[in-house]
């Protein structure tokens, strides 16, 4: 698909579908629509005037026109004072996809903003560079479809040639080229992390996995190293190990590198538990719906995909990626309740149910990221708990950590981008339910706040001075509703959030 930017007249735009945002109480008689009135031969202020247009949030509406733009899409922003990123990547989205739908291969968009700097949503609008980037991402999130496994009926699959975003401003085609350049960057990054999540697992393997990041890191300069299992037993690597030992699949642990930032500054890593199928192991899950268990590598999904994006965007930061990888399976040789086995690192772990398998391959890496690697902050990314689906729901991760700053960065980014997060706490209270009778801990800590103890759990192996945050992305990872710029399945969460993060570092958090 062709992605391109254009200023022009409206008179000399051509397109299937041109998608515009509307705020509530638009009149005809000035700016975009003022012209496209004119257009129209007054189709569109007569569509105003009906009041079968109100622009509120979400509402869409198509209209057929003739002539070199074949329908106008239009799509509600609601209140002008009350404009936001989110709303800018809803309007892009779901204009796009309605445009796909109804048949548009060619389709516009258009953006608009204020000169560079007026970062205000009172004014009605960001600056064009900021816009666009939201405009397009949602446009071009939206639009990703998995058809690999489709072999029948394919002429019936809607795509698109081509998207433009479009402003009549001559002076905004600088600022816009690059917010659609750095949405681009996301949206391909993003479409590889869900590529990974939707695929099945007995196509991403742990093995495959590594051979995927592998072409990756070649494709953008990242320097790729993935250790093997004798690799993995010579270190000690005892939880990616333990976990693996029922699979007839050999684990991998994934390194990937940035070298963006001076050489002596300490790397920012990013951890993603990649269990490419969670059968629980020996403690077996239930049948019903255990097949959406390949989507419980999402966190190494989506360390991937930040990992691609920091890289296409040279960002001046050292970065360093880690996914841990296996599945989860129960056989003669896998890990049984009550087994014992020993973290990379040290610390011994007395495994009471094998389904908490996350926590065992992450507390490797983790150990790995603050002794080895000597991060400045280390933020992991895991489906690790059901219960975090319980408490928040779809719409929010669990974000947990031992320092409040890089817990508040990472809260604010959520903002900014949409990947949301809220916090839960970390109270030594709730550290004490995994105290084990035989070994340094249990893997478990009973029904009871089980997204807490989890991250209590990984607490434990991340170095004492090592500013930490934990995201439970078991909600957020996958939809089953269909959002405007989140299509029905992998969401890709939170790769947006890293990035923004990563691209606005603020150094090393203090404790
Ligand atoms: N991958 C699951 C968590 C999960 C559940 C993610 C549902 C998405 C949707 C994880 O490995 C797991 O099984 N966790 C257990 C932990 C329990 C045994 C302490 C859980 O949440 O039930
Ligand atoms: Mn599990
Ligand atoms: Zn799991």
């Amino acid at each position: 698909m062709n992605v391109n930017v254009k200023a022009s007249k409206l008179a000399e735009l051509q397109a299937d579908a041109l998608v515009v945002g509307l705020f509530e109480g638009a009149s005809a008689n000035e700016g975009l629509a003022k012209d496209l009135d004119g257009a129209t031969n007054g189709l569109l202020g007569g569509v105003l005037a009906a009041g079968d247009f109100k622009g509120k949030p979400g509402q869409a509406l198509v209209l057929h026109l003739t002539g070199a733009i074949k329908r106008l899409v239009l799509v509600g922003l609601g209140k002008s004072g009350e404009l936001t990123l989110e709303k800018l990547r809803n309007v892009g989205g779901k204009g796009t996809t309605i445009a796909r739908d109804a048949g548009a291969k060619a389709i516009a968009v258009a953006v608009s903003g204020t000169e560079p700097g007026q970062w205000s949503p009172a004014t009605g609008a960001f600056d064009a560079e900021v816009a666009a980037q939201a405009i397009a991402e949602g446009a071009l999130l939206s639009l990703y479809q998995m058809n690999a496994y489709r072999t029948k009926d394919r002429e019936e699959i809607k795509t698109v040639d081509s998207v433009t975003f479009w402003t009549p401003e001559a002076s905004h085609q600088e600022a816009i080229k690059a917010g659609v350049a750095t949405a681009q960057v996301l949206a391909d990054s993003i479409a590889l992390t869900r590529d990974l999540v939707v695929q099945p697992g007995n196509v991403i393997t742990a093995t495959r996995m590594a051979e995927e990041v592998q072409k990756m890191g070649k494709e953008v300069g990242l320097k790729v190293t993935v250790l093997d299992k004798p690799e993995l037993e010579k270190r000690g690597f005892g939880g990616l190990l333990g976990v693996n030992r029922g699979s007839v699949e050999p684990p991998k642990f994934i390194i990937m590198e940035w070298n963006g930032g001076p050489k002596d500054e300490a790397p920012i890593v990013l951890i993603g538990k990649g269990i490419t199928f969670d059968t629980g192991g020996i403690s077996i899950k239930p049948a019903e719906g255990m097949e959406k268990m390949k989507y419980d590598m999402a966190g190494g999904g989506a360390t991937i995909g930040a990992m691609r994006a920091i890289a296409k965007l040279g960002l001046k930061r050292n970065v360093v990626g880690l996914v841990p990888a296996t599945d989860n399976m129960p056989s003669g040789s896998a890990l049984k309740p009550g087994d014992v086995i020993t973290a990379y690192g040290g610390q011994t772990v007395e495994v009471l149910n094998t389904d908490a398998e996350g926590r065992l391959v992450l507390m490797d890496a983790l150990a790995y990221a603050s002794k080895d690697l000597k991060a400045q902050a280390v933020i992991d990314m895991a489906t690790l708990t059901g219960a975090c689906v319980i408490a928040l729901g779809t719409d929010a991760m669990a974000v947990l950590g031992n320092n409040q700053e890089l817990v508040d960065r990472v809260l604010a980014a959520g903002e900014k981008t949409g990947d949301r997060g809220w916090q839960l706490p970390m109270w030594k209270e709730y550290n004490e339910l995994l105290r084990s009778d035989i070994a340094d801990m249990k893997n478990i800590g009973g029904r009871e706040a089980g997204t807490i103890t989890a991250a209590c759990f990984l607490g434990r192996h991340v170095g004492e001075k090592t500013p930490w945050v934990h995201l439970d992305i078991a909600g957020t990872a996958w939809t089953e509703k269909e959002k405007p710029y989140r299509p029905k399945g992998p969401t890709g969460v939170p790769v947006r959030l890293l990035v923004d993060l990563v691209r606005d570092w603020q150094g090393a958090p203090k404790s």
